[in-house]
């Protein structure tokens, strides 16, 4: 099954992905953690996305675009794209690299969450730099106060989890990447929408329904 799930900044796009990966045996596909483990090792690529991610900004679409197409060809048509693509060139680029190779994606799952509630979800989230697994100081806290579940030790707040650079974020999704689902709307594609402003466990189940009518 090949997925894409969009919504703006702290939707709960990477929180749903562990668990649609882990229930439909995909691979998680995450371009901000992507971005963040090359930016870990000090890869070219990595220095080179440090400024736009620590503004807020996107990164550029011909740097994303090889990036994101590599890791898809590796993945085997099985697979969740979290926050890939992001502007109207990655989708179209996506398409292309797609077409190409006679395969298409089979739905788009839209997180939908008003502004207001994503500044509170994003200021108290906290990730494992080790594993990816994504957890909220409130809504979803760890088992032991700042350390990962998994064992793999000390967990962090994103840079770019910081109040004005939240806002920008949520500016660039507003202007560069809502167009996105429209695109996919337009050539007819699956949307699944999903109001994920609820509780986790009750936005999985929704996104679980939706997936199920559509792997038949
Ligand atoms: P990226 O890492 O993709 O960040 P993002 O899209 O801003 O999304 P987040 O990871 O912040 O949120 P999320 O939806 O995954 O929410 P989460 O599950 O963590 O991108 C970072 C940067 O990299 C970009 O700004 C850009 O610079 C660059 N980049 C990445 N991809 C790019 C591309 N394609 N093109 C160009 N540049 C690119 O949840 C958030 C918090 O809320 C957590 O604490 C969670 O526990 C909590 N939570 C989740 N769901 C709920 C719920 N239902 N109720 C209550 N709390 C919840
Ligand atoms: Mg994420």
């Amino acid at each position: 099954m090949r997925l894409i799930l969009c919504g703006p900044p702290g939707a709960g796009k990477g929180t749903q992905c562990k668990r649609i990966v882990d229930k439909y045996a995909l691979t998680h596909l995450s371009s901000g953690d992507i971005l963040r483990a090359e930016r870990a090792a000090g890869t070219e690529l990595g220095k080179k996305a440090q400024g736009y991610m620590d503004t807020g900004a996107l990164v550029p679409d011909d740097v994303i675009i090889g990036m994101m197409i590599g890791a898809i060809k590796k993945a085997a048509g099985n697979y969740v794209l979290d926050g890939f693509p992001r502007t109207l060139p990655q989708a179209e680029g996506l398409d292309k690299a797609l077409r190409e190779a006679g395969e298409k994606v089979d739905a788009i799952v839209n997180l939908l969450v008003d502004d207001e509630v994503i500044e509170k979800r994003l200021t108290g989230r906290r990730s494992c730099p080790t594993c990816g697994a994504v957890y909220h100081i409130e809504n979803l806290p760890p088992k032991v106060d700042g350390q990962c579940d998994k064992s793999c030790g000390q967990l962090v707040q994103r840079d770019d989890d910081k109040p004005d650079v939240v806002r920008n974020r949520l500016k660039t999704y507003h202007e560069q990447t809502e167009a996105v689902v429209g695109f996919y709307e337009a050539e007819g594609r699956s949307i699944l929408n999903i109001n994920a402003d609820r509780d986790i466990d009750e936005v999985t189940t929704a996104v679980f329904a939706a997936l199920n009518k559509i792997d038949g």
